[in-house]
């Protein structure tokens, strides 16, 4: 057996009777569709973020463009948010209509660069072509982006703040989990993401009412007092409740297996040490991660290459997350980005790649990884 790039099998056989026996309930029921499982999920999940409203739904694309009509995006406005994340974060605003802004990186932690962000506001701002209305944080692989100081660039600017989170559910911001941050937090349950289903799945936190109220009515068709009085429009973004049934099982773990994740990081910077030119990940003072990815930097696009070749001969597998930014993607063609225009993202675009991460990684497979890096 190799060492898996995600091993999902070992908490599934952790786990297997609470699963069996929450799909069994459900079937019992037979309320598919919004059992009670969506609210109990939505219950937990709220309380463990510190968050007053958590609203179920049908993938982490579904949270952002829930979260984007509830903040009333409509075409004219520019939301602003990083090139480098995985495509449904940009592609939700264009979806609406809206226009995404790309803002440079963080060379060190790869989210979005708040003096880059403060700078692209005040172009659009001057340009006059497009209103300024809102910011998607991502927080890249797990880590928190660097919300002390995007939260007051948007406010100062009144735009909205939406935080990516889809791979960070469970981090921690200077005391605060990320998804109580901003005016709405979103998260996927992707099987492959720190907290993941057995389908698609996802999740909006609010601590504000009335965004509550529209974000549930938005999850179906715009309802008003029941689905078919529409006030409206939305979509059919609902989570179902057997993978309501997956996460609850799974979630009663999820603390465990954060520590888990964090223990494997930890020794990973210790046997990636010795490995020359090689960049291990930052966690920024007073944040934790969930390690959604553990992402290192080789010197170039060429010594990328050498150590990806390494790794497999030896068997072990490893990823590049992202390997074309949002802006130089054929989808955006359209915006008229070209190479060049952000230099940081696309320079870390060339050097990144990821290493298997997940809670059951043993350390003498870690050891075995080093060993590869460094042949
Ligand atoms: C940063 C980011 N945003 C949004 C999404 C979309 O989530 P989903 O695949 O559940 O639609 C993902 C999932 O890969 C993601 O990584």
């Amino acid at each position: 057996m190799g060492i898996p790039f995600i091993d999902l099998k070992s908490q599934y056989k952790r786990i297997e009777n609470e699963v069996r026996g929450g799909i069994e309930a459900v079937l019992e029921h037979g309320a598919y569709i919004m059992g009670p499982e969506i609210r109990e999920l939505e219950s937990e999940l709220a309380g463990y973020s510190k968050v007053n409203h958590a609203v179920g739904c049908a993938s982490g694309t579904d949270a952002l463009v829930m979260a984007l009509m509830a903040l009333d995006v409509k075409p004219g406005d520019a939301v602003f948010t990083t090139p480098f994340t995985f495509m449904a974060t940009a592609e939700a605003v264009a979806l609406l209509g809206a226009t995404p802004v790309f803002v440079d990186i963080d060379p060190v932690t790869y989210n979005i660069d708040p003096a880059a962000l403060k700078k692209a506001i005040r172009k659009v701002h001057d340009e006059g072509k497009l209103r300024p209305k809102g910011v998607i944080a991502v927080d890249l692989f797990g880590v928190p982006a660097d919300y002390d100081a995007i939260e007051p660039i948007a406010k100062n600017n009144g735009l909205f703040l939406i935080v990516d989170a889809a791979q960070s559910f469970g981090a921690v911001y200077k005391g605060r989990p990320v998804c109580s941050i901003g005016d709405i937090a979103c998260t996927s349950f992707f099987p492959a993401k720190p907290l993941g289903c057995y389908g698609d799945g996802g999740m909006v936190f609010t601590d504000d009412e009335t965004l509550d109220g529209l974000l549930r009515s938005v999850r179906v068709h715009g309802q008003g007092t029941d689905k078919y009085d529409n006030v409206r429009l939305g979509i059919n973004g609902r989570l179902d409740s057997m993978q309501a049934a997956v996460l609850k099982a799974k979630f009663a773990i999820f603390p465990e297996e954060v520590e888990l994740r964090n223990e494997v990081a930890d020794r990973y910077r210790e046997v990636l040490a010795g490995v020359e030119n090689l960049v291990t990940p930052t966690v920024p003072e007073g944040c934790t991660s969930v390690w959604a990815q553990y992402s290192v930097l080789a010197r170039d696009a060429e010594h990328r290459a050498e150590l990806q070749a390494k790794l497999q001969e030896a068997g072990i597998p490893s990823a590049i997350y992202y390997p074309l930014p949002l802006h130089l993607q054929q989808a955006f063609a359209y915006l008229g980005y070209s190479k060049g225009d952000l230099p940081v993202c696309e320079g870390i675009g060339e050097r990144i790649f990821a290493l298997p991460m997940h809670p059951y990684l043993k350390a003498e497979d870690q050891q075995a990884i080093a060993e590869a890096l460094a042949g």
